[in-house]
């Protein structure tokens, strides 16, 4: 009973992503330059999605990967950290879906507003939140993020950050497992690559 709802889960996802025209038709409407060299089928506006890792060099469970939510990352002056990470780490998921809006990420009905940041080198996909009542406006959120068609029409389509898909891992981070773009090689025993699937949610 177990496997076969696992199995209808994964058909269920896969013609999903058949009928998700965002990530499989070439975009007319013209894409920013955050999608520069990210091919024909490259968009920046798509509604209501999560991302799942999955591996490139370990074995996977699935197809699909495993769920990433918006773990926290720390509190400073004014502000919360928000930053993607596992769902089996975090083990809460307080928002939901998020939506790529003009190249940026705009986390969907979550507890506050929160407004995407610059990604550098060997660091985490962050977003900010107010603490201290000072407005965010998530539209606002820096302008780097872009999915990527897969050329199998029933796979799904993968996110970029500064143009490249290609560069992140999930890495132990005291009790979470969070996604960062090019991890320093010097954290490999901590760090596993991974792609970041789209996937279409209600
Ligand atoms: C990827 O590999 C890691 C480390 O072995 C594992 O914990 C994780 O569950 C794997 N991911 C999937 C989607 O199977
Ligand atoms: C895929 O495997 C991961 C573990 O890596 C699990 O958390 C997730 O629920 C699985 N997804 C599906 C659709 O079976
Ligand atoms: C998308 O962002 C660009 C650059 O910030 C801006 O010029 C343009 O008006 C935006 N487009 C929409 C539809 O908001």
């Amino acid at each position: 009973m177990f496997a076969l709802s696992l199995i209808a889960a994964g058909l269920t996802a896969a013609s999903t992503v058949t009928a998700f025209p965002a990530a499989n038709l070439a975009r007319d409407a013209a894409v920013g330059p955050w999608c520069d060299g990210l091919g024909a089928g490259a968009f920046d506006d798509v509604s209501h999605v999560t991302l799942a890792a999955l591996n490139t060099t370990l074995p996977n469970a699935n197809s699909t990967g495993t769920p990433l939510v918006l773990a926290t990352g720390g509190a400073f002056a004014g502000i919360e950290i928000r930053r993607f990470g596992t769902w089996a780490s975090f083990g809460a998921n307080d928002y939901p879906s998020f939506s790529l809006v003009n190249g940026t990420i705009v986390l969907n009905d979550g507890p506050k507003p929160a407004r995407a940041v610059q990604v550098q080198d060997a660091s985490e996909l962050s977003f900010v939140t107010s603490t201290n009542g000072s407005p965010i406006n998530p539209l606002d959120g820096a302008q780097i993020y872009c999915g990527v068609a897969n050329p199998d029409p029933t796979g799904y389509a993968t996110l970029a950050v500064n143009g490249d898909a290609d560069s992140f891992s999930i890495c132990r981070e005291t009790y979470q497992q969070v996604v960062i773009y090019k991890a320093a090689a010097d954290r490999n025993e901590a760090c596993y690559p991974v792609k970041l699937q789209i996937i279409p949610s209600n």
